[in-house]
């Protein structure tokens, strides 16, 4: 599984939403059985001996990629969803977008202290959404353990950003620089 060639599945899309930006679809590693076996494997491999408990992912397309790891690594999936979705009490974290704010949630009751969090998505570009995540397993009182992402965007140096706060080790497959 270490030699599958997770770049060459993922499509450049130019000036998508906007003139000048080259969107990255990843899509073609979800709809092809191999492809999205792979991607599970290569996390949960890298991740085997860390001692996960949990794995929460962010709305929308984080529950895509952390569901199948938590069945895989044999933990709970925990969805951070944005605000109104969950209907009990909930923590929230705002963080900032290229044009204003945004908030994740979780369930107060989800996670517990003493659990370490595996925290997943698609893709990190400016590490605002995996911040904020994190500081969602914190006021639970667990533990971040790692981050893992399918799709890394180097040059928005999302691991600078991630590093101010959490040394905890962050593994992508592809990296965009
Ligand atoms: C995308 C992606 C990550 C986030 C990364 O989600 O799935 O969660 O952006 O960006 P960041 O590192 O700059 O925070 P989006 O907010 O577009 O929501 P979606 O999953 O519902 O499409
Ligand atoms: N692809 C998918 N999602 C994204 C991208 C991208 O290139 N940039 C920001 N979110």
């Amino acid at each position: 599984m270490d030699t599958f060639d997770f770049e060459s599945r993922i499509i450049d899309i130019p000036d998508y939403p906007e003139p000048g930006v080259v969107f990255k679809d990843i899509t073609p590693l979800f709809d092809d059985a191999e492809a999205l076996r792979a991607v599970v494997d290569a996390i949960c491999e890298h991740f085997s001996d860390a001692g996960i408990t949990k794995v929460v992912g962010a709305e929308a397309r984080g529950f895509m990629v952390g569901a199948p790891v938590a069945y895989r690594l044999g933990c709970g999936f925990v969805p951070a969803r944005k605000p109104g979705k969950l209907p009990r009490e909930v923590y929230s974290e705002s963080y900032s977008l290229e044009y204003g704010t945004d908030e994740l949630q979780i369930h107060r009751d989800a996670l517990t202290p003493g659990d370490r969090v595996l925290l997943v998505d698609d893709l990190v570009a400016t590490g605002g959404t995996a911040v904020a995540t994190a500081r969602l397993v914190e006021q639970s009182g667990a533990s971040v353990a790692g981050f893992a992402f399918i799709l890394e965007l180097s040059f928005l140096n999302p691991r600078e950003v991630i590093a101010r706060d959490y040394p905890q080790d962050v593994f992508t497959l592809v990296k965009v620089s």
